[in-house]
């Protein structure tokens, strides 16, 4: 970690109270941490916008697997990228519905491609790409 820094920041006091509202419901108990998750959130964010960035995807799927040939489908399109995919998980949700989360580790721009071609796949009832980026906010 580097030096500590001390910055002041003039702001609007109707901004800086939502601002406070905001942090509270989130369960912030000082700004200071509030305002680093905000820089190192735009800093991750950045990043995955360059495509040849190296970044970590968390992709949660619900899916139903009576659709027929939906669960193969999507185990081969994990076996074609398996250089992308860290680990996955599958939670059996009830009688219908199965959850999968996957790790995925790649370019930015494989592991978008990767998770919208899951989550576009017929019979995915939902999909979510969470990414970051391990150093991009530190
Ligand atoms: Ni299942």
């Amino acid at each position: 970690m580097s030096d500590l820094s001390r910055i002041g920041v003039a702001i609007d006091s109707d901004l800086l109270h939502k601002f406070d509202q905001y942090i509270g419901q989130r369960g912030y108990t000082n700004r200071s941490e509030a305002f680093r998750d905000l820089i190192r959130d735009a800093l991750i964010e950045k990043t995955a916008e360059k495509p040849d960035s190296i970044v970590v995807g968390t992709l949660t799927l619900v899916y139903d697997h009576h659709v027929r040939l939906l669960s193969d489908r999507l185990t081969a399109m994990q076996h074609d990228h398996f250089h992308l995919v860290l680990s996955t998980l599958h939670v059996h949700l009830d009688h219908n519905n199965c959850l999968e989360v996957l790790i995925l580790k790649g370019k930015a721009a494989a592991v978008q491609k990767m998770a919208d071609a899951l989550i576009s796949t017929k019979g995915v009832m939902h999909g979510r790409l969470t990414i970051t980026s391990p150093g991009a906010a530190s």
